[in-house]
């Protein structure tokens, strides 16, 4: 296949949060496929909060790094457009890291230790749903509330972030498993989406009263906290701890723009302290743990009806700096945030 297709290149590394001047959008050749290698095209790409960990100039200690001016890398869902790899055929939908482009070429033999395009059952979900609840979030939101926090019936347990995609997951986990789960979120609506969804409580961390809003969700105190967020969010979280309570370390996105220091205040004494006081066991985490067991159980619960996974869809690769931008700056959507790039054919 030749002529041209659209992509997204870093265009300035991020100070802070990312911004949608950071990128930009360019014309580039469609690439050939060679011996062993499969050409795809892209029909969704997720915006995950973990990419702006590979934004900052100097790298950060085991985080992907992005350069200036090469296509932002990034998890998809594609078509197999050509195939000259025999474990590919034409029209097959793969899920990878292939980037913010509209096509890529990838050589399976020669994957990276997340190994090679996983092919996508069309007939189990949507296609997109490889990049949410049927993928690595899935996995992450499963693999935090079950492994990590053994969450049982009786516990109260908080998740910050908890209308993204892994929190609004890892919660319906958490009350399918018998526990009171409270949400905290930014906002009224998104604390309303959280009670629809069947959350026990919702807690909104941008409310003047944010703490009285905690306690009153959870009186006795929390017995477990899903962390997607770390920040002041976290630090209010800490007063609201009953003692030997459990934390999943899953994300700290108020943290992913400061580097390794930060800007201060120095929390790590708050943090000492509640160790020390409440005895909190924390555990951080990455979500490849729970592999294909945690998708076939989400699949099937999502069939029963137990789980929802709302998406939120911006059309074109245009979008995307925007659409990724808001994921730190202040958003309105619910559930996984998804460019569709294409239509499959
Ligand atoms: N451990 C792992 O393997 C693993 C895997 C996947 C994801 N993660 C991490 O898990 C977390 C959630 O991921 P996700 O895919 O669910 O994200 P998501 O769907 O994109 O949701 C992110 C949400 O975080 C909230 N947020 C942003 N900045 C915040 C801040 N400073 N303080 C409090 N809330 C803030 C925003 O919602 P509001 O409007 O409510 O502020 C935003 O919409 C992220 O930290 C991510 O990096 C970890």
């Amino acid at each position: 296949m030749t002529g041209t297709m659209k992509q997204v290149v870093l265009a300035a590394y991020a100070k802070g949060n990312p911004r949608p001047s950071d990128f930009r959008v360019e014309e580039a050749p469609i690439p050939q496929a060679g011996e062993g290698e499969i050409l795809l095209r892209t029909l969704w790409l997720a915006l995950d909060p973990l990419i702006r960990l590979a934004l900052d100039e100097t790298r950060i200690s085991g985080a992907t790094h992005q350069q200036i001016g090469e296509p932002m890398f990034g998890p998809t869902v594609s078509q197999v457009i050509e195939s000259n790899h025999p474990d590919y055929k034409v029209g097959d939908i793969v899920e990878g890291r292939t980037g913010w482009r509209e096509y890529a070429v990838v050589a399976p033999d020669q994957s990276d230790y997340r190994g090679p395009p996983r092919i996508v059952d069309p007939a189990l979900a949507p296609v997109q749903t490889a990049l949410g609840a049927l993928g690595m979030p899935g996995q992450t939101a499963h693999s935090g509330m079950i492994d990590i926090l053994k969450i049982k019936a009786g516990d109260t347990v908080a998740i910050s972030a908890a209308a993204g995609m892994v929190g609004s997951l890892a919660g319906q986990i958490a009350r399918m498993h018998g526990a009171r789960v409270v949400g905290i979120a930014g906002g009224p609506d998104k604390c309303q989406a959280l009670l629809s969804m069947g959350f026990d409580a919702a807690a909104d961390y941008k409310a003047a009263d944010f703490s009285a809003q905690l306690k009153a969700a959870a009186p006795e105190g929390l017995d477990a906290y899903f962390d997607n967020t770390g920040g002041d969010v976290t630090l209010e979280v800490f007063k609201h701890l009953k003692r030997g309570a459990r934390m999943a370390m899953c994300g700290y996105i108020a943290y992913y723009g400061v580097g390794m220091e930060g800007p201060g205040p120095d929390h790590l004494p708050a943090l000492y302290r509640t160790i020390m006081a409440t005895g909190l066991e924390i555990k951080g985490f990455a979500g490849f743990m729970a592999g294909p067991k945690a998708i076939e159980d989400i699949a099937r619960w999502a069939k029963e009806g137990k789980l929802t996974f709302p998406e939120h869809v911006v059309e074109g690769l245009d979008a995307a700096p925007e659409a990724f931008s808001s994921v730190f700056s202040g958003n309105s959507f619910v559930g996984k945030l998804l460019v569709k790039v294409s239509e499959p054919t």
